[in-house]
């Protein structure tokens, strides 16, 4: 069975809300696995959520829910918010599921049985916030931890430990050999400049029963629970393994003995989407983790940049949260989508502003793609009672360049050039109209082949637009298709080749795609 193009998605913590930064990384994600499709490619995307952990356990105690209800309860909520995002995802993980908790306890058991882990006392502090130990190194030049941490609490305990240095020298030499695998290129010497600069510590992967009982049992001692973060990452490679992914499932041998079913060829994963905070468990401790078991690395980790809203960080406390859902209820989801890929290119930092997304909204969405469409069909109506006439080549050459360039950003998952690109075809197009004023050649019979050839041109550029716009905005392109009277969703790019409208076909009715509202 052919490997499939396979992404993931990090998978969100249940107990926080849905949020722009969520629903970004989400989009992304889709619009990569969809391009892939458009190209003729089998994809498998992956969502879900992180479940397990101190936090989970505290708000669904403060709630007198058990963690378990807590969690169901929320992963609808979650699961809505995939929905309403249009998301084309495969799967939705959650890491209460026993699918997911059985291939952890074969990693787990496989890394013990290998001797890379070891039991030791601690002694330090710890951040239940973070759930992270913080050590001296932490501290501000004042000497207390940032509030980000929350209240930091002493601990003593006993803790299983994974032996990381050993794995250092490796780990920089792959990095630099694969100039893909951390992309951005500062994200990845950022990695590179913190592993060259001081030794890997142990990673702790348990944590005592007595603190923390909402999580996967350590299969070797029972006292522990693994430690989230472990737990977590695991996810991207359990699903192959759970779905019956044969080389995935090889190098667990001996330690995992579900029944295999036979399964699609997933892994490695080609693209680990993450946002900037957590790069070095993705980049460091999540490569590591694989490597030690004998399971091969993924091809990247792609890092985006984190969404402000007017120019200020998002939080509760603030109360300047931007909610996706109520974007969409109030604008539809595509525009949502297309704000938020056009606005932020994968990797720096965004900022939304209302006035930003309304601004786009008319000028690009309303003016600029729904113009040309509506009114491009709507003279087709007119002028031809909607059935398409004698093919022209005017537009062929601005449109078939405008796509090998954009079929070129697509490759290269260049989101933000791609929409730059598409956009351009809209200008001309629109230009075009203005330039040949149909509405004049319509009153001078003399001009009808003149006119044929105008209204043809514009409704195949608008047929092309659809294909290219597939991957962005899935529902608009197929209204565009279904105003042209094609069945067929435009999700093939094979399909952007001019020429292919047919005269004498019958398109649907047009109807604005993008409603003006002033
Ligand atoms: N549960 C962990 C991830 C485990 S992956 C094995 C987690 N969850 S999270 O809910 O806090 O974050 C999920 C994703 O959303 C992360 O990639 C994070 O970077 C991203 N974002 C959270 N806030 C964001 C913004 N304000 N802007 C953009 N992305 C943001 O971390």
């Amino acid at each position: 069975m052919s490997k499939r193009f396979y992404i993931t998605t990090a998978i969100d913590y249940v107990n926080g809300l849905p949020h722009l930064g969520h629903a970004y990384e989400k989009v992304v994600a889709d619009v990569i696995a969809r391009i892939h499709r458009s190209l003729g490619e089998e994809v498998f995307f992956l969502t879900g959520l992180d479940e397990h952990g101190q936090k989970v356990q505290q708000a669904a105690l403060s709630e007198g829910a058990t963690p378990q209800a807590y969690c169901d309860r929320l992963a609808d909520v979650w699961q809505t918010f995939v929905a309403r995002l249009n998301l084309s995802n495969s799967d939705f993980v959650r890491t209460t599921q026993p699918r997911h908790q059985k291939v952890v306890h074969a990693i787990l058991a496989k890394l013990h049985a290998q001797g890379d882990f070891y039991k030791s006392p601690y002694r330090g502090w710890y951040s239940p916030r973070q759930e992270s130990f913080l050590t001296d190194k932490d501290r501000r030049p004042d000497g207390t931890f940032d509030p980000i941490y929350g209240e930091v609490q002493e601990l003593v305990e006993e803790n299983w430990y994974f032996r990381m240095s050993r794995h250092q020298a490796w780990l920089i030499e792959h990095i630099q050999n694969h100039p893909d695998f951390v992309q951005p290129d500062y994200r990845r010497n950022e990695v590179l400049g913190f592993l060259r600069s001081e030794p890997l510590e142990d990673l702790c992967i348990s944590r005592p029963l007595t603190r923390l009982n909402w999580g996967i049992p350590l299969p070797f001692d029972p006292a522990f629970v693994t430690y989230v973060w472990f737990d977590a990452l695991s996810n991207y490679y359990s699903i192959p393994v759970a779905l019956g992914d044969a080389d995935a499932t090889a190098p667990l041998q001996g330690f995992y003995t579900e029944p295999h079913p036979a399964g699609p060829s997933l892994w490695p994963a080609d693209v680990h989407l993450i946002g900037k905070d957590i790069v070095k468990f993705h980049a460091v401790y999540w490569p590591i983790m694989l490597k030690a078991a004998g399971i091969p690395l993924p091809h990247q980790i792609l890092v985006h940049g984190w969404w402000q809203k007017d120019g200020e960080k998002m939080a509760k406390s603030v109360g300047n949260v931007v909610d996706p859902i109520a974007v969409i209820d109030a604008w539809g989801v595509d525009p949502f989508r297309y704000y938020v890929l056009r606005e932020l290119d994968v990797g720096p930092d965004g900022n939304w502003t209302d006035a930003g997304f309304q601004g786009r909204y008319q000028a690009e969405l309303a003016n600029g793609l729904g113009n040309l469409v509506n009114r491009s069909l709507s003279m087709l109506q007119r002028y031809r009672n909607g059935i398409v006439p004698a093919a022209s080549d005017a537009l062929a050459e601005d449109i078939t360049q405008g796509v090998a360039s954009v079929t070129a950003d697509l490759r290269r998952h260049r989101l933000q050039a791609a929409l730059v690109g598409i956009w351009s075809l809209v200008s001309r197009a629109n230009q075009y109209v203005d330039q040949t004023a149909p509405f004049k050649l319509a009153k001078d019979p003399a001009q009808a082949p003149r006119l044929d050839a105008v209204l043809y041109s514009l409704a195949e550029t608008c047929r092309i637009l659809a294909v290219l716009l597939w991957p962005f905005l899935p529902e608009t392109a197929g209204r565009i298709g279904a105003q042209l009277g094609i069945q067929d969703p435009p999700d093939r790019l094979t399909a952007a080749a001019w020429g292919r409208l047919t005269p004498g076909h019958h398109i649907g009715t047009p109807s604005p795609l993008f409603p003006r509202r002033d």
